[in-house]
């Protein structure tokens, strides 16, 4: 505490990330990276791209990027804003669409920036509790005051929402913007971009970070109709025009073009979850339904806490949560064959017994 900060900078809570430790050859399961590397494609464009060029300013209206990403989703370019990440993309939309003094509606076991968000932006809300089995009560989210906002599939549960129950949220919200945070879209669920072209309240939001393995670089982006694009510009362009720098813009474009790479890297990390499933359901765990890159998963006999805290004496990292109805849960990000297959081994030789 200082007597220099504002007001705003005393009442905040920010947002704590996942662990990044500096621990040699250790397996790193607990902030839903991408184990493959990026596109060789990207990191060609992006060693192309370090060049004198550097000194001058990128293009603050991400042009070529927006275009490419407008041909891949099959939507017009003014309906595609991109931000320095999805957090960013996520930062500028609670202020682009949410109105102080109007309750907005998240989930309770949730991506835990919303309430930060929230928070900053001195917003109401009520995180809606999910339903025993951690699917999404849809109801509760009709008729909100100032909007929705929601991860499908949600993080940490794993669990997606098919886009019928989604359109349902649409349509009890006719006048209140309801965003779709698709951080994990690409693993198996079924993306909401098409219905942005039916639905001019929906604001659906992506990442590179996870299903292209582009989280050291920060592109994130959200698709909508025009208006709701122009709103977001408006707030990106009162605080930096420049969110993406030059290689950020090269190497996104790159990744977004490299069809065949990302479909290989996806369908992989999918029949792992696949096997890996199917393997600690008979170690005792209950394992909920995924349809993103992690597991979230608890053992009927063994506390989640020791699990965790004795995976990471053996270097192997994966995600606690210390919050009520989930601490008995884990969060298990998917990754290489190998190192899933050293998890199992940790778990079935000692760690259970
Ligand atoms: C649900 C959800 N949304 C958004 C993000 C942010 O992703 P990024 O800022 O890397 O695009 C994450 C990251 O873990 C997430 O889990």
């Amino acid at each position: 505490m200082s007597k220099f900060w504002s007001e705003v900078t005393r009442l905040t809570e920010p947002y704590v990330p996942g662990e990044q430790p500096k621990v040699k050859n250790m397996i790193k399961l607990n902030t839903n990276e991408n184990p493959y590397p990026p596109s060789p494609k990207v990191l060609a464009a992006l060693k192309g791209a370090v060049d004198g060029n550097l000194r001058l300013y990128p293009d603050p209206t991400a042009d070529e990027l927006c275009e490419a990403i407008a041909k891949a989703y099959d939507v017009a370019k003014s309906q595609v804003f991109i931000g320095n990440g999805s957090d960013e993309v996520l930062a500028f939309s609670f202020l682009a669409f949410f109105n102080q003094g109007e309750q907005i509606l998240f989930p309770d076991i949730t991506y835990s920036f919303y309430p930060v968000y929230a928070n900053l932006y001195r917003l109401d809300y009520k995180e809606v509790p999910l339903n025993e089995d951690f699917t999404i009560p849809v109801e509760q989210f009709f008729h909100a005051e100032g909007g929705v906002i929601f991860p499908n599939p949600n993080a940490p549960t794993s669990i997606g929402l098919g886009l019928e129950q989604i359109e349902k949220i649409l349509q009890n919200n006719p006048d209140k913007v309801v965003m779709v945070d698709e951080a994990y879209i690409d693993f198996g669920g079924e993306s909401a971009v098409p219905l942005t072209r039916r639905y001019e309240n929906l604001l659906v939001i992506q990442t590179l970070s996870k299903s292209r393995s582009l989280a050291g670089l920060r592109v994130g982006f959200a698709f909508g109709n025009e208006q709701l694009i122009e709103g977001l510009n408006r707030i990106k362009n009162s605080f930096n025009s420049y969110t993406l720098d030059r290689l950020a813009l090269v190497g996104a474009k790159a990744a977004i073009e490299d069809t065949a790479y990302f479909e290989e890297t996806r369908s992989k990390i999918i029949e792992t979850r696949h096997r890996v499933i199917g393997e600690l359901r008979q170690l005792n765990f209950t394992v909920l339904d995924s349809q993103a890159n992690f597991l979230f998963m608890k053992h009927g006999r063994v506390d989640a806490k020791q699990i965790f805290e004795t995976l990471k004496e053996k270097g192997i990292y994966v995600r606690y949560f210390n919050k009520s109805r989930i601490d008995q849960f884990l969060r298990v990000t998917i990754g290489t064959d190998e190192e899933m297959n050293r998890l199992m081994e940790e778990l079935a030789t000692g760690i259970l017994s």
